[in-house]
């Protein structure tokens, strides 16, 4: 598959959960970005084992996140999908990374001391935008799309390019990241302060993409907003309408101006009316899709995928075994 597009990176951890904040801030670009470049995605299942997990449970999530994937339009006939866990390479050069990664670096990163505090730290947790950054460079890719949650793991992933390319030669291509304008950082329905995410114990606080839309039309209206009637685009006085706009927005294509002006004065019951219509609209080819996705199949798939991912990660670890001195004797 090695042609003169560039190439395009990003991973998902199989959390369940998958979310309107996952599909308006990375997903819907990674599937638009398959018409123009050689993209490679991938559920990075190492990732997600950094927090305690059940395994017989997490053989199920795995597929469940990979079907999902697919039901957004993830081709793989067209781009190369597969599970980290399947690619031994991503470990490998993850490794080599670290050993040029300043501890001080990895005790700035915000994730790690969220998540450390939640959870418990352990080595995983700690060293975990090392091997990120190694998903990203091991296939040399030009473009990550993601949210804005990761603009800091781009950042060290770009550092740790430039600091392997000084000592062994020019071998990484300088990774970009690409964030959407809006939506970026869909916010919790239940706290607009807050990053909706996978892992929040209040099941109202996120959309999940598979929802119905019943379902989408209760948690929307549940969310929570402010006391002053006037639907209008505000983080500090109205995050809770401005996440809403914001939304709606991603999933109509309408500028958040053009939407602030029709639903100034509509009321927040009409308005999230509409927002929830908006939502239910733009998931529905997502449920349909995922109705139709037989489990046996997206394993086979997934299975064909790590298969053309070994060979050509190999291929790339072996010009890394090489600089480093690492290759066969
Ligand atoms: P993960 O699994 O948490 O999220 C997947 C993608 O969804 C984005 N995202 C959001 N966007 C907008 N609003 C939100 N509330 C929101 N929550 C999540 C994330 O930014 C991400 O793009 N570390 C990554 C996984 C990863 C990766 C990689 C990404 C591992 N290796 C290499 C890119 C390249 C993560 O935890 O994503």
């Amino acid at each position: 598959m090695s042609d003169d597009r560039q190439t395009v990176f990003s991973g998902l951890q199989p959390t369940g959960n998958i979310h309107i904040g996952n599909y308006l801030g990375a997903l819907v670009n990674w599937v638009k970005l398959q018409d123009e470049y050689d993209t490679i995605y991938c559920v990075v299942d190492l990732h997600a084992i950094t927090v305690g997990y059940d395994p017989a449970e997490y053989q199920k999530e795995r597929l469940e996140a990979a079907k999902m994937l697919m039901a957004c339009g993830i081709d793989p006939n067209r781009s190369l999908f597969y599970f980290q866990s399947q690619v031994p390479q991503h470990a490998e050069l993850s490794w080599i990374l670290g050993t040029m990664t300043p501890t001080g670096v990895l005790n700035r990163m915000t994730q790690y001391k969220e998540k450390a505090e939640a959870a418990g730290a352990n080595l995983g947790l700690y060293s975990y935008p090392v091997l990120m950054a190694a998903d990203i460079l091991l296939y040399r890719a030009n473009l990550v799309p993601v949210g804005d949650d990761q603009r800091q793991h781009l950042e060290m992933t770009r550092d740790l390019a430039e600091r392997f390319n000084n000592r062994f030669g020019e071998v990484f291509p300088i990774p970009d990241a690409l964030i959407p304008e809006k939506s970026a950082r869909v916010m919790s329905l239940a706290d607009p302060t807050s990053k909706m995410s996978k892992s929040h114990a209040n099941e109202k606080s996120r959309v999940l993409l598979l929802d119905s839309p019943d379902v989408i039309r209760k948690k929307i209206k549940s969310a929570v907003t402010d006391s002053e009637p006037t639907v209008r685009y505000d983080w500090n006085a109205k995050p809770g309408i401005s996440n809403l706009l914001e939304i709606m927005s991603g999933c109509t294509g309408r500028s958040i101006d053009d939407l602030a002006a029709e639903y100034e004065t509509a009321g927040y019951g009409a308005f999230k009316e509409a927002v929830a219509e908006s939502v239910a609209n733009k998931l529905a080819p997502v449920r349909s899709a995922y109705q139709s996705l037989d489990d046996a199949e997206v394993a086979r798939l997934m299975q064909k995928g790590a298969l053309d991912a070994r060979t050509r990660a190999e291929g790339f670890q072996q010009e890394i075994r090489k600089v480093t001195g690492l290759s066969a004797p």
